[in-house]
């Protein structure tokens, strides 16, 4: 064992595979669970954080909804056990067949994301004698202040309806006959580390509130999307996010009217901290400058550190030996497909096996078959 890894059972498994600690993505979703009864929140898992059949039905189990983004996403919800009637299907492009399944399958809520869309859904639940509800995906133009590939509320992001074509859309919707407006939806972006990022959106949907009565359009349901960062420096010291701070802010902040009910769409923060991508290690090569480790990993199975640059702690879990500088890079043909460089690694040999940390988000589920190499496995700590 070395930190929270059964070394000698991972090193009988084929590398490289995702390992999820099934006691961690327990706790976590306890916390979450008593931290959104506490206020009365309803807690959606973003699937798209990860679709793994197994995490997907522990997280159902546990009674929480699902966000989707796509037809497959809401299909693999439904097979893992999440009751149609807790998803919420978002995405700026859902097809006829997507919209058809959805209202085929009775989901919650549509969050709606243009007006070509909401008459798309209008027509198509007309067609079935169906009435659909719709949430308004607002693009509240906050800075999440976090990378800019995973920022989205952002007036140049192409996501939601802005601010200045609400009036419009109102209008639009009170034609509609097959569509129930229900409630609205924001979400700012991902891995947003300081908390207090979510005061603004806080204010925004209270301004958005007194627009709307304004209007004389009830919101029964406001969603507040997901985005709360997790710490991928230290995972061991933090294995589980301050969802304690996150909430609070919302109760503090959000000015609710009675009866209405606050959703959220965490993913990462659910899921993230769970899972590391267990890789052994093919060579090490002595460079005219540096030491690189090789994996039998690469930018195909976590894709990351190349798409975002973002960072996973590395750990040698074969090694105690004094530590040594590498770079640590995948396989495959291309000079991003590297996971760390001029890294701090205990003293590492062909053989060995290296954990990326933090890797249960958009890890697993972002795997790809370029190379023509395999997507990899996963394992879960209960079941080897
Ligand atoms: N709701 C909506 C509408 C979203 O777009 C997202 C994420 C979530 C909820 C969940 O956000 P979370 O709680 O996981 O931050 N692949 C990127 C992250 C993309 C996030 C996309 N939207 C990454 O690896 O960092």
């Amino acid at each position: 064992m070395k930190g929270p890894f059964p070394v000698d059972k991972l090193k009988n498994i084929d590398t490289p595979f995702y390992y999820y600690d099934t006691d961690v993505l327990k706790k976590t979703l306890k916390i979450v669970k008593e931290e959104t009864k506490k206020y009365g929140f309803v807690q959606h898992y973003a699937v798209k954080a990860n679709a793994n059949k197994k995490i997907l039905e522990l997280i159902a189990t546990e009674g929480f909804g699902a966000d989707c983004v796509s037809g497959n996403e809401v299909k693999a919800a439904v097979n893992a056990g999440f009751p149609a009637s807790k998803i919420v299907f978002a995405g700026v492009g859902k097809t006829d067949a997507e919209i058809n399944l959805a209202l085929d399958l009775n989901i919650f809520c549509f969050n709606v994301e243009s007006l070509p869309e909401l008459e798309a859904i209008n027509e198509l639940a007309s067609k079935k004698g169906k009435t659909a509800q719709v949430a308004l995906r607002i693009n509240p133009n906050v800075d999440a202040h976090t990378h800019a590939y995973i920022t989205t509320g952002l007036s140049e992001n192409k996501f939601g309806f802005g601010l200045s074509q609400l009036d419009t859309v109102v209008g639009v919707v009170a034609t509609q006959k097959n569509i129930k407006l229900i409630g609205i939806h924001l979400h700012i972006g991902s891995q947003i580390e300081d908390v207090k990022t979510f005061v603004p959106l806080c204010e925004k949907v209270n301004e958005l509130q007194t627009y709307f009565e304004g209007k004389g359009v009830k919101l029964e349901h406001i969603n507040l999307g997901g985005g709360l960062g997790i710490d991928y420096q230290e995972p061991d010291k933090t294995p589980i996010p301050d969802f304690q701070g996150y909430f609070k802010v919302f109760k503090e902040n959000l000015k609710l009217r009675d009866g209405q009910i606050a959703h959220f769409e965490l993913g990462r923060s659910i899921v993230g901290q769970c899972g590391s991508l267990i890789t052994k290690v093919t060579y090490v090569k002595e460079g005219e400058t540096k030491k690189f480790v090789i994996v039998d990993a690469g930018m195909t199975d976590l894709i990351r550190p190349a798409l975002y640059q973002a960072y996973h702690k590395v750990e040698n879990i074969s090694s105690d030996q004094k530590e040594a500088t590498y770079d640590v890079v995948g396989p495959i043909c291309e000079s991003s497909d590297v996971f760390v460089k001029d890294y701090k690694l205990n003293e590492t040999k062909r053989g060995d096996l290296i954990a990326l940390r933090s890797a249960g988000a958009y890890g697993e589920i972002m795997a790809s078959h370029y190379n023509c190499r395999e997507i990899p496995k996963a394992y879960l700590s209960d079941k080897i």
